[in-house]
């Protein structure tokens, strides 16, 4: 069975960064689940499509004509990287996720990225509905301020306007969306490792989950 280690955690609690690092020390590939919902969302709303119309995002999702390149994300041959880390579309990719129909689209494409000699998969719901039996499950969590901050930063330096009293709210409903919705519900697997780096660097982050991959999977 083709290794497994899922990251999972609330928006911008430093997941994407710390799973891009550990995929790179083991060698794996990487899985940022969150870019797909982004992706299907920015579709959607380039189709105007209305965001609860599930059937038609669903089917969106199922056919996304996306590639992904070494550091760049091309949908129907254009880059989007840029486009799709915007706060709107991160809006928007949370409101289309709450959808059944859209997770159930997006669940093939998510598997396919399982190859040797491992996968690290980031995002709501990789430990708890995609990859159940993945070999180590971590949550990673930070204070609401510490993610603010760290969006408003990651903002400023893509050179989008921010405003962290409109990013405090903003990520506080979507921590609520996210967590409250039926279907995959952000939560801690079972066995999942939790992580709290509100006061932890990138690098402390990338150094425990590592600690305890090579515990876990027995490689040193
Ligand atoms: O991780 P992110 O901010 O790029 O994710 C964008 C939205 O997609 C997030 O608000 C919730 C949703 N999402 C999800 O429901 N399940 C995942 N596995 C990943 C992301």
């Amino acid at each position: 069975m083709i290794p497994v280690l899922t990251i999972d955690g609330p928006t911008a609690s430093g997941k994407g960064t710390v799973a891009s690092r550990v995929a790179e020390a083991l060698g794996f590939a990487l899985l940022d689940s969150g870019a797909l919902y982004r992706l299907t969302a920015l579709s959607a709303l380039e189709a105007k499509l209305a965001l609860d119309d599930a059937n038609a995002i669903a089917a969106l999702a199922r056919a996304l004509p996306v590639q992904f390149a070494a550091d760049q994300i091309l949908l129907a041959g254009r880059p989007v990287q840029d486009a799709i880390r915007q706060e709107a579309i991160g809006n928007a990719a949370s409101k289309i996720a709450a959808l059944p129909a859209v997770r159930a689209a997006l669940v093939e494409l998510q598997h396919s990225f399982r190859k040797t000699p491992g996968l690290v998969a980031d995002g709501r719901d990789m430990g708890t509905v995609i990859f159940p039996d993945a070999t180590l499950k971590v949550f990673l969590t930070a204070s609401v301020q510490a993610r603010a901050e760290r969006r408003y930063k990651q903002l400023i330096d893509k050179g989008f306007p921010a405003n962290m009293l409109a990013l405090l709210q903003d990520l506080k409903e979507r921590d609520a969306r996210d967590t409250e919705r039926a279907a995959a519900p952000l939560k801690p697997a079972e066995g999942a490792h939790l992580l709290d780096t509100s006061d932890m660097t990138i690098e402390q982050s990338v150094a425990q989950v590592l600690d305890w991959w090579h515990h876990r999977s027995g490689t040193q």
